[in-house]
């Protein structure tokens, strides 16, 4: 009915503008350099002061094993060697993140690679030295969040409301 479309756009034109944005989980490596530093705590402030809640968190030393499933996409390029070197030399703070947009939302808290070109008040740029000792590591989409997320944690380490690991979504599907 007419008067039916009209409503409807009238209600459509009120969120015309909202940007729908999507609660997300990503990995966050607080890396060897800022924790020997003892930076973890002021990271860990960062992300929250940015709404990004802390849904697991653990120190760990990462075994070279664990360091080649995040970074394995990297093998072949010149800092590979010294990356797997890197990030099993010393402790890191492994985080799950969740909020909206997260993965960009923390992305953007980190800054560029590279410290030196990251934005004033970035953690790359107030706890990096370098490209290769740059404080922190996020996960670059969705997707590889999911991944590197289940490299690192068990199911029971994270309590998030929205973290469905991929066994229990197959046997939901094989059940439904
Ligand atoms: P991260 O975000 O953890 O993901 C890959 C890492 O490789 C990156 O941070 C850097 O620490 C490292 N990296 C990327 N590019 C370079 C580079 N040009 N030189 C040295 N290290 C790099």
């Amino acid at each position: 009915m007419e008067s039916d479309r009209i409503i409807k756009d009238s209600i459509l034109k009120d969120f015309r503008d909202l940007k729908i944005m999507a609660i997300e989980l990503t990995l966050s490596i607080i890396k060897p350099d800022a924790v020997s530093k003892g930076h973890m705590g002021e990271i860990l402030a960062r992300f929250e002061k940015n709404g990004l809640r802390i849904v697991a968190a653990k120190v760990s030393l990462l075994s070279r094993w664990q360091v080649e499933q995040i970074y394995g996409i990297h093998k072949g390029r010149p800092f590979y060697q010294d990356l797997l070197q890197f990030m099993t030399s010393g402790p890191v703070m492994l985080a799950v993140l969740e909020g909206e947009d997260a993965v960009a939302k923390n992305r953007e808290i980190m800054g560029n690679t590279d410290p030196h070109l990251a934005l004033p008040g970035t953690i790359r740029a107030d706890f990096g030295t370098a490209a290769n000792r740059n404080a922190v590591h996020g996960s670059d989409g969705p997707d590889r969040a999911r991944y590197e997320i289940a490299c690192l944690f068990e199911v029971g380490e994270i309590y998030s409301q929205i973290w469905l690991p991929e066994r229990e979504r197959h046997h939901q599907s094989a059940g439904s």
